[in-house]
């Protein structure tokens, strides 16, 4: 596999969303144990969604990786990260970071000063590789999985 057969689209369509629906129901339920009451929320239709899609010469391409943000405080130029997953089969490619590279594109392109997220705790390591940091160490507990705050500054350009 290659990431250069990958492409990052924001989602624009029903059908796409069912897509990211079933990379995160693939990765949060089956693999993680969410339950699958609490993976899809009210959130998910006023949220902007990106979906990476794998796509082999010949072969008809396949969602493989999504993430969303949502605007909660719309006094704020803050969005809130989640349900980013990558399928287990596709990870290590850069699919994740090319995810969070195109949402860093998106915070600069709409004078967004911060992106903030409920990080797994175990998954801070990769987040920190990607220009996030720890807000708020203290460990709360969110579909079983002990998480943490992290954040990531954009300034106006
Ligand atoms: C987190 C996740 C999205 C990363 O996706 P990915 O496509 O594998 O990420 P990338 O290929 O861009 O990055 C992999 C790199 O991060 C590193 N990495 C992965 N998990 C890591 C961790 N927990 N701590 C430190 N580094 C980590 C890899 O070693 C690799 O490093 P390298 O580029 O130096 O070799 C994926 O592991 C996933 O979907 N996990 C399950 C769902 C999940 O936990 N989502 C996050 C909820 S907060």
């Amino acid at each position: 596999m290659d990431a250069r057969n990958v492409t990052v689209v924001k989602l624009t369509s029903p059908e796409q969303l069912k897509d990211a629906y079933e990379v995160r129901v693939d990765v949060f339920v089956h693999e993680q144990g969410v339950p699958v009451e609490i993976e899809v929320d009210e959130h998910d239709a006023t949220a902007d969604h990106w979906i990476a899609y794998y796509e082999e010469p010949g072969a008809s391409r396949v969602a493989v990786g999504t993430v969303r943000l949502v605007k909660y405080d719309a006094t704020l130029s803050a969005l809130k990260l989640a349900r980013f997953c990558v399928k287990k089969a596709y990870r290590s490619l850069g699919i994740g970071r090319l995810l969070l590279e195109t949402i860093d594109q998106y915070a600069r392109d709409n004078d967004i000063e911060r992106i903030y997220m409920h990080a797994q705790q175990d998954k801070v390591g990769f987040y920190e590789k990607n220009g996030y940091q720890v807000y708020d160490a203290d460990l709360f507990f969110e579909g079983g999985i002990p998480h943490v705050k992290m954040d990531k500054q954009f300034s106006k350009a």
